[in-house]
């Protein structure tokens, strides 16, 4: 059997819905909302908490869907959600200390940046991979295409500000992977426990890559 890498299944999807949700239990049916429309990753943010218990719920109800935990600012936020289940791992910035907790777990991480010297010590660590955060307030497309001249080596996943009519630009960028945010599964259609809207969006952001794949 091939397997795929977490790191491959987020590049492959190519899209990464970056939630917060108001209660644990919302975790399932939104992850097969999500699922319906074509997307098998997720970001859970431990921005409230509910995160924690949300991303375990995933990692053990819903095999198909890939667990990502979002927004772990500290060493001690790796170890938890490595214990829930988590298989990948996002943060809004880079810290040695998040960068070591990674590596001790053994979980592939996408420190956050936004500026040359953040790409530094990203590359520092031997982190390729990072989160450009946030896209549209720290430059968009301009400032991610200005970084690949010092960092041809460095690839982005950006997100704040992503949406459905700007990520087309943003996947055809040439250090871009994929790209997430909160507008496939935002904070009102989750408390409404919308799911078929949820699941309407999730298959139109899909519908974008695949027609940027078929371009490219
Ligand atoms: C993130 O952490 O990735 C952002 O909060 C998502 O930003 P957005 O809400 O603008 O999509």
């Amino acid at each position: 059997m091939v397997m795929t890498s977490a790191v491959e299944r987020m590049i492959l999807c190519s899209i990464i819905p970056v939630v917060v949700l108001p209660e644990a239990q919302m975790a399932k049916p939104l992850a097969e909302a999500l699922l319906s429309g074509g997307i098998d990753v997720i970001e859970i943010t431990l921005r409230n908490e509910a995160g924690l218990a949300g991303i375990e719920q995933v990692a053990r109800h819903v095999p198909q869907m890939l667990p990502v935990a979002g927004t772990v600012i500290n060493g001690q936020q790796m170890r938890q959600v490595a214990d829930a289940g988590a298989q990948l791992v996002v943060s809004p910035g880079f810290s040695s200390e998040v960068d070591m907790a990674a590596k001790a777990v053994e979980l592939p991480w996408l420190p956050g940046v936004a500026t040359a010297t953040e790409c530094m010590q990203a590359l520092g660590a031997g982190r390729r991979f990072c989160k450009f955060f946030p896209a549209i307030q720290a430059g968009g497309m301009a400032m991610i295409k200005a970084l690949g001249g010092p960092f041809p080596g460095l690839a982005f996943c950006p997100t704040g500000g992503i949406t459905t009519e700007n990520l087309a630009g943003f996947l055809a960028l040439s250090n871009v992977r994929c790209a997430g945010g909160s507008w496939i599964a935002p904070p009102e259609l989750i408390a409404a426990r919308d799911w078929a809207a949820i699941t309407g969006r999730a298959a139109a952001a899909r519908a974008v890559v695949k027609a940027a794949l078929n371009a490219a």
